[in-house]
């Protein structure tokens, strides 16, 4: 039997890692890519969702993070540090464990969910809760890399991206070739240009026919690159991706233009409406910036302008269970009943 080896060994040639790194890993990638049915009668093109919440610490993170943590780790640091909106501080959390490495961790105040909090505190991080935004905290982690002796693990470090870039890799190999469209929801910009990288460099190398057109979504609130102005106080329900002015702009326009793609925004409504449609009819939990992808994709269609017969892969991000709130919010309270079977099949509607 062969159990999947984690992505830094079934993708190790094309990574930059040698025989001297030691490999941190907790077996993440190899996710699955699931056929969406709803999605796929909606647009009248073939659609599937990369479930990226089904990595280690729950989201797509963790393929950067095994790469930047195993080469801090191979150069020698002893501590890592790293701004977050939740996501990434969860991952470093875990994977500093991993190797041994203190982990200090900056996340804008009150403007985290619930379970990415609990992650980078039950890994044992030194967390602060920043006055600030995503972008101030960003700022201050880069500050104090630059002068204490501690590894920055944001995007802006360049392993970072190798590591994510392998999702693209993944989809390739399963689809057979690249997707039509590939589309992902986009915050500081990081994810976008790791995935346009591993098409890119797929195709070279001939292990792939063409490239997808890449299409990023933001949130109406927090659409720097979709308005063309760094946003000074950023907001939106989806906090994952309540980022204002992204370390990757460039990177990102870049990936939007080489492959004919787009980046555009979404409302929080919108989000939260492909939110609960991915996870009542497609079975699929995501944390809703997550769905940012897919309540783009669905209001292009809407709109006219996604033509049918086409190959389309949506990443979702993050597992919702790191933000369960928008889960039960709304929802009504479910019934108390005593302890008979005559009750509970009244209630549940099983009498009728
Ligand atoms: N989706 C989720 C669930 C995220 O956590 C992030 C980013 C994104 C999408 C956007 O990806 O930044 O590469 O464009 N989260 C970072 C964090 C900022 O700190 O966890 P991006």
């Amino acid at each position: 039997t062969h159990q999947w080896r984690g992505l830094i060994e079934e993708y190790r040639d094309r990574l930059p890692v040698s025989e001297a790194t030691p490999v941190v890993t907790l077996l993440e990638g190899g996710t699955p890519l699931v056929p969406a049915q709803l999605l796929s009668e909606r647009t009248g093109c073939d659609v599937y969702l990369k479930v990226e919440g089904a990595n280690p610490t729950g989201s797509f993170k963790d393929r950067g993070m095994t790469l930047a943590i195993s080469k801090a780790k191979e150069a020698g640091a002893q501590a890592v540090i790293c701004a977050s909106t939740g996501n990434t501080s969860a991952s470093a959390a875990a994977y500093a464990v991993r190797a041994g490495l203190v982990c200090a961790v900056l996340v804008p105040q009150g403007k985290i969910a619930l379970g990415k909090m609990g992650q980078a505190l039950v890994h044992g991080s030194r967390i602060l809760q920043v006055d600030g935004n995503f972008d101030d905290c960003l700022t201050l982690a880069r500050e104090l890399s630059e002068n204490y002796p501690v590894a920055l693990v944001n995007s802006v470090n360049p392993v970072r991206i190798e590591g994510q870039k392998t999702a693209a890799f993944e989809i390739v190999d399963m689809l057979g070739d690249a997707p039509d469209i590939h589309v992902l929801p986009v915050g500081n910009a990081g994810n976008i240009t790791a995935y346009w990288k591993g098409y890119q460099e797929y195709a070279k190398d001939g292990l792939a026919t063409r490239t997808p057109r890449m299409w990023g979504f933001q949130a109406s609130g927090s659409a720097p690159i979709v308005d063309g102005a760094p946003v000074l106080k950023p907001q939106t329900i989806a906090t994952a991706i309540r980022i204002g002015n992204p370390a990757s702009w460039g990177y990102a326009e870049a990936a939007r233009d080489e492959s004919g793609g787009l980046i555009d925004k979404v409302t929080d409504r919108q989000i939260l409406s492909a939110y609960r449609l991915l996870a009542a009819r497609e079975g699929v939990f995501v944390e809703p910036a997550s769905a940012a992808s897919v309540a783009g994709l669905l209001a292009r269609a809407e709109a006219g302008l996604v033509d049918p017969g086409q190959r389309i892969v949506c990443t979702v991000t993050g597992n919702g269970l790191k933000d369960p709130d928008w889960a039960v919010a709304g929802a009504p309270q479910p019934q108390v009943v005593p302890v008979s079977a005559e009750a509970a099949a009244q209630r549940l509607g099983l009498l009728d």
